[in-house]
């Protein structure tokens, strides 16, 4: 059994994919990557390694025995927006040099996650199905759907197994998110968990899809592990659970802390949110490899409130 390689191990997703896998497969064949120098968690198998050297990539690649890669190594959106041509290096640069060294290294199989950051201001805001017009206007966005189009490249061309999905906003409270345009949801719920007002960079009725995290980190799973045969589509099905604004999240958790008072001032990210969709259709994911989330809005808050109070002992 050879190498499980994650790159971007140590971010929002990464931290708690990397804990799942080393469950699922056993910590010998998890070796987690990511470009900072240390790993918080010395009970893993750790390397730094920066998606866009490609020197480095073909050399972690190909001195571990790696037979599948989940690449996570990212820049997301609102920091895309402050470093482009950073975002476009490790976006896509970054994404080319692990396609390349996986095809020349017989890869077995791939996993890319990618976003409805793909959609853009031309793109129809309610049920957007994957097929559709995708004209992004922000790096991160331009960068996501080129990587996806070039996963499908190499799976037509190369015959490489990729594998990938359009991700909505994520929320969690194990690893905080580091610089997206959904990020302010899982502040929103921090903030009252922490009995603080807060301050929300989008306007109260910006509408976008979302999803809790051990939905996402299923989905990846059940996707990576479909039989090759039932997938209709290599690296762009959408998955989400459901829609929220700023004001409905507001609302659910004001039934745990009434008092709690959000205020509204819209920033750069605004412009971002306002171009992506309100709502995703995800009915392809369902029919192909059986995605079923298991939390709406109200169960994502309850679970949220739980563990963050434990988190912070409060
Ligand atoms: N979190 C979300 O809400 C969300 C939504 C949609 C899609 N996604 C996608 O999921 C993937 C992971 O996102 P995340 O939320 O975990 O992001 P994150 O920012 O928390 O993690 C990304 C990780 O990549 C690392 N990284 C940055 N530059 C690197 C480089 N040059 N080489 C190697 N590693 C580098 C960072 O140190 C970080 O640990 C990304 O592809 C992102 O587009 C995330």
């Amino acid at each position: 059994m050879g190498t499980i390689l994650i790159t971007g191990g140590l971010g929002q997703i990464g931290t708690e994919l990397s804990e799942l896998l080393i469950s699922t497969y056993g910590n010998d064949r998890i070796l987690v990557s990511d470009i900072k120098k240390e790993t918080p968690n010395e009970n893993i198998r750790y390397t730094r390694l920066d998606v866009s050297d490609a020197d480095s990539v073909r050399k972690i690649i190909g001195e571990n025995d790696v037979t599948d890669i989940f690449h996570l190594a990212a820049i997301l959106s609102a920091t895309g927006e402050k470093d482009p041509f950073m975002t476009f290096n490790v976006n896509l640069q970054g994404t080319q040099n692990i396609y390349r060294a996986a095809k020349d290294f017989d890869v077995k199989k791939l996993f890319i996650p990618s976003t409805i950051g793909v959609y853009g201001p031309s793109t129809p805001k309610d049920l957007v199905p994957e097929d559709t017009q995708t004209r992004p206007v922000t790096m991160y966005g331009i960068t996501k759907i080129a990587g996806e189009m070039l996963g499908d490249y190499y799976f037509r061309k190369f015959g490489m197994d990729v594998r990938g999905l359009r991700f909505p906003g994520l929320i969690s409270y194990k690893f905080p998110p580091t610089a997206g345009t959904t990020d302010y949801a899982v502040d929103m719920i921090i903030h009252a968990v922490r009995g603080m007002d807060y301050e929300c960079y989008l306007k109260c009725d910006t509408e976008m899809p979302m999803m809790y995290m051990p939905d996402a980190l299923n989905a990846v799973v059940d996707l990576y592990e479909a039989p090759r045969k039932n997938l209709t589509r290599c690296t762009d099905y959408n998955v989400g659970a459901y829609s929220m604004t700023p004001v409905t999240l507001h609302r659910e958790i004001k039934k745990y802390y009434p008092e709690f008072k959000v205020r509204y001032q819209p920033d750069y990210r605004q412009e971002i949110a306002d171009g992506w969709p309100h709502s995703i259709d995800f009915r392809k994911a369902q029919k192909d490899w059986n995605f079923k989330p298991a939390y709406d809005l109200e169960l994502t808050v309850k679970d949220m409130i739980l563990n963050l109070r434990k988190k912070f002992d409060c």
